[in-house]
């Protein structure tokens, strides 16, 4: 089921979502920290930006809540131990990594038999309709201007391409930005079954 939002209650969703998170988190794209503020304190947050710029902002952000300096890294090169990690999460980000797959690998790699794979993402408009039609022709200008966002990828089922099996996902079709378009996101949590860990 899909339920229509505004922006804010998106945010507030979000919120809710970081809030729930424990343990060891490694966050890819984690950008200037916009999450920082809603995670947990007690969260041993590790995390991933390439963007030196970006991590700039997310080192002081990091540091003013108490949590390590960032690496810079890509999501699909962790510089983490196999099995090591409570939580992979991913805000708006999985749009942005240069090779989906290859990150969610990784995301599973690096999580303990256990560990969960949590994002937040805007996903592609269902086959066949023009909003699909519209992410594939502005995903060039925006993968340019925009910290390489691509606008119609599937990242539940490269979840599921990968070998998480769905603990919930709720989709979300967000309204308010661009009048008439309702932006289709998606907030999944997955898991590797222990037989195939
Ligand atoms: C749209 S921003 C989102 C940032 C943050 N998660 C947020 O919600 O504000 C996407 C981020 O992913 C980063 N990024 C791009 N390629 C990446 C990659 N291969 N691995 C990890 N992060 C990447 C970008 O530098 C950028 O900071």
């Amino acid at each position: 089921m899909t339920t229509r939002v505004g922006y804010e209650r998106l945010r507030q969703v979000r919120r809710a979502m970081l809030g729930g998170l424990s343990g060891t988190v490694v966050e890819v794209g984690a950008g200037e920290g916009r999450d920082l503020a809603d995670l947990p304190g007690s969260a041993d947050w590790i995390g991933i930006e390439p963007s030196s710029r970006a991590r700039r902002r997310l080192a002081e952000k990091a540091a003013a809540r108490g949590f390590r300096a960032p690496l810079a890294a890509r999501a699909e090169a962790l510089p983490v131990a196999d099995g090591s990690i409570d939580v992979v999460l991913a805000v708006v980000a999985l749009c942005s990594v240069d090779d989906l797959d290859r990150a969610l690998n990784e995301a599973r790699r690096v999580l303990r038999p256990g560990g969960r794979l949590v994002f937040l993402e805007h996903v592609a408009a269902p086959a066949g309709s023009g909003l699909r039609v519209l992410q594939r022709a502005a995903t060039p200008v925006t993968a340019a201007l925009d910290r390489n966002c691509h606008l119609a990828r599937d990242p539940l089922a490269a979840a599921a391409r990968t070998g998480f099996t769905t603990v919930s996902v709720d989709r979300y079709d967000v309204t308010g930005r661009v009048p008439g378009i309702a932006w289709p996101f998606v907030m999944y949590e997955g898991a590797i079954s222990p037989a195939r860990h």
